[in-house]
């Protein structure tokens, strides 16, 4: 198995944890255990309780059928937990791929989704979101794209890094693609609860029998150190999983499973208020782009907390990244790290106020062409 480099990671292990404004963030502020166990109510002596026994392969019961009752169909046997969706989606790729099979992957996209079925030997077809049309997805240039070979087609809408989604009927679209051909659809829903127009699209897994959805704690619920994820998925597939599992994680701890029971019994009272700051951030930065059109093109997230805008005059925008954060100490996500060097990942789900400092910092480093020279 032969993996690329993920340069998104690599950007973030050198900058992330020393950042004075962090703006490029693709989930939203994270809760502290103070917040959590205030909203969940949980209390010290049920931590004490807690023995740390080993695991189930698949998840604890009650935990899969929380998340079976929330995104599912309502049966547990198709929910997995995992160790973030990271952990879900490397298991469902390696339990399902072939090295030769044929798979359409979305780019610009998150490197585990369009770079990992490719180290696993398979055939990678891109379907590509154009940045002159706003990276609109087109499902006619996909059904282009599949064959008769087409083992699987990997999305992740609302997306990241662009923030752009489709709408229910053009899910149904993107099913009956798939369904001709017999492909398995990967459906990663990190951003699903996002959503700012629109309500949130139902799950891949109830509308399609080959069809797989990824979830995470990681983005709307703001618990991306929980590391916790699953994947809704048909349950031979979850248990090729497990033969996977059994050779790495085996199961994820008690100890995250018991908090995230809790989180999922009050599943709206973490995400609700994070989501209502982002719609207002999200308007904060309309207005950021609309104030400089001749710098910044940006088309609008449709969901997620991060957007995709276009530095314009720049045809690598690394070198600007990087003096962004040794000069004015602030983080964003060159879109290099994505396939996309003319564009930056701007998060706007963290505090208002420190999007709003680090988009005028993001301002002043643009406008001041003297520097221009350093990037
Ligand atoms: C689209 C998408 N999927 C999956 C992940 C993995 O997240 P986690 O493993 O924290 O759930 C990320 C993280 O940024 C992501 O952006």
């Amino acid at each position: 198995m032969r993996l690329r480099p993920a340069p998104l990671e690599d950007w973030l292990r050198e900058y992330y944890f020393t950042a004075e404004i962090d703006i490029s963030s693709s989930g939203v502020e994270s809760y502290t255990m103070a917040q959590l166990r205030q909203i969940t109510g949980l209390r010290p002596d049920e931590i004490d309780a807690l023995v740390f026994d080993d695991g189930y392969s698949l998840g604890a019961p009650a935990v899969r059928q929380a998340i079976a009752d929330r995104w599912g169909d309502g049966d547990a046997c198709k929910v997995m937990t995992t160790s973030g969706s990271s952990e879900a989606i490397t298991l469902v790729l390696t339990a399902l791929l072939q090295p030769g099979d044929e798979v359409i992957v979305v780019q610009p996209g998150y490197h585990a989704l369009v770079q990992y079925a490719e180290a696993l030997g398979c055939r990678t077809v891109t379907w590509r979101l154009d940045p002159e049309a706003g990276f609109t997805p087109s499902l006619d240039e996909l059904a282009e794209l599949v064959t008769e070979r087409t083992r699987a087609i990997i999305v992740n809408f609302p997306q990241n890094p662009t923030g752009v989604s489709i709408t229910e009927p053009q899910l149904g679209r993107l099913v009956d693609i798939a369904e001709q051909v017999g492909a398995y659809l990967l459906w990663d829903a990190a951003f699903a609860d996002l959503t700012y127009d629109t309500k949130p699209l139902p799950d891949v897994s109830i509308r399609y029998a080959r069809g797989i959805g990824f979830g995470t704690f990681s983005k709307a619920f703001g618990l991306p150190g929980l590391r916790f994820g699953w994947c809704l998925a048909p349950p031979e597939v979850l248990a090729d999983c497990v033969r996977v599992r059994d050779y790495t994680t085996l199961h994820v701890a008690p100890l995250i499973e018991l908090l995230a029971l809790r989180v999922l019994e009050n599943a709206e009272a973490f995400i609700e208020p994070r989501r209502e700051r982002a719609r207002a951030n999200r308007e904060l930065l309309r207005q950021w782009a609309q104030a400089d059109p001749e710098r910044v093109s940006l088309r609008l997230p449709d969901g997620g907390v991060a957007a995709f805008p276009r530095l314009l005059g720049l045809g690598d925008t690394y070198k600007f990244c990087d003096w962004l954060f040794q000069h004015r100490r602030v983080l964003v996500i060159p879109g290099s790290c994505f396939g996309a060097p003319e564009h930056i990942r701007v998060g706007f789900g963290g505090p208002t106020q420190a999007l709003s400092d680090g988009l005028d910092r993001l301002s002043t480093a643009l406008s001041d062409a003297g520097r221009r020279s350093a990037w």
